[in-house]
């Protein structure tokens, strides 16, 4: 179904689907003997949200090999995609802590469980914003799996299309203090506009110091929703309805980057071939699926002392 303004959704709908997809590939990429990430809650919140296309994939039980040529290849490498991902996050969430940030916020958190399994400073306190109905069953079912926190947890619920730095403040955000902000994989999920809106409403809000990350997708600009309606059918065949073209938004914005810059961050680039190399994991040759969505660029930045 196409989005409207003012959509909202569970886990297992629309946009949240994404959530639980990239909480499937984490729960998988933890299982992989390399050790390149380890989250061990993606699996039990996978499996409480109760899809069973994500349930099978995440356990193994999807025979993707049999659908097509290539798409065992293709499912190793959203595996590696994703454990890249959550490390260039990681890495970045720890290094800001060692610069002394104890104020974190985690835009559409999703499924996204470093507010419980990274080693946070003392002191520090970590937002989460995401829709009502997403934070409600994250809380819910970490709480009933008996998951403690790492840091101060407090959660926002709220779309981040409506004024989230309001409902921010109001949960005890603290302008003043410098913050680690992370988006990540949100910007596709919103229009141009909003995403404009957003990082001016982060500059906004940080104090000297503070520090965000978050990804660039070049390939949105002239993304085919055709071919991706195509790709969507391989989920259809076992099961899951989800037509990606359907929730992202396309064509001309701004490059995260260079807008940040522009706003007094100094911002660094990292091509998803440099991460690879980073973490010496070969890099999928993927050049025949095509992908638009598959080259990110990730993105972190300081906030330069005056503005
Ligand atoms: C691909 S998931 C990423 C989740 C998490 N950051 C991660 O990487 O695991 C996209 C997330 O963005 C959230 N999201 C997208 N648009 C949003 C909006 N307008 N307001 C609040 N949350 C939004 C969804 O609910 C979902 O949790």
């Amino acid at each position: 179904m196409a989005r409207t303004d003012d959509d909202s959704w569970d886990l297992a709908s629309s946009v949240g689907s994404t959530a639980t997809m990239i909480a499937a590939g984490r729960a998988m990429a933890t299982r992989d003997p390399r050790g390149l990430i380890d989250d061990p809650l993606a699996a039990p919140l996978v499996r409480a949200v109760g899809v069973d296309f994500f349930t099978r994939l995440m356990d193994g039980e999807l025979d993707v090999a049999a659908v097509e040529d290539g798409a065992a290849e293709r499912m190793q490498a959203m595996i590696d995609g994703v454990a890249l991902r959550t490390r260039f996050f990681d890495d970045y969430c720890l290094a800001a802590a060692e610069t002394g940030v104890r104020q974190v916020v985690i835009l559409a958190a999703g499924l996204d469980a470093r507010a419980y399994r990274l080693p946070w400073a003392a002191s520090t306190t970590v937002f989460e914003v995401d829709q009502p109905e997403v934070i409600e069953f994250k809380t819910r079912t970490l709480a009933d799996l008996g998951a403690e926190p790492t840091a101060e947890r407090r959660t926002v619920a709220i779309d981040l299309r409506e004024d989230w730095p309001a409902a921010l403040r109001a949960a005890g955000f603290d302008p003043a203090a410098p913050t680690s902000w992370l988006a990540e994989g949100l910007l596709i999920y919103l229009p141009p506009d909003a995403q404009d809106r957003l990082f001016d409403n982060i500059t906004a809000l940080s104090a000297p110091g503070s520090t965000i990350a978050t990804e660039y997708v070049p390939g949105l600009k002239d993304f085919d929703p055709e071919k991706a309606r195509a790709s969507s059918e391989r989920f259809r065949e076992h099961g899951f309805d989800i037509d990606m073209a359907d929730l992202i938004f396309t064509g001309e914005r701004h490059h995260g980057a260079e807008y940040l810059s522009d706003h007094g961050w100094r911002m660094n680039q990292l091509s998803r071939a440099e991460l690879f190399a980073r973490h010496e994991v070969p890099l999928p040759d993927l050049q025949d699926t095509d992908d638009p969505l598959g080259e990110i660029i990730y993105l972190d930045g300081t906030l330069a002392a005056a503005r």
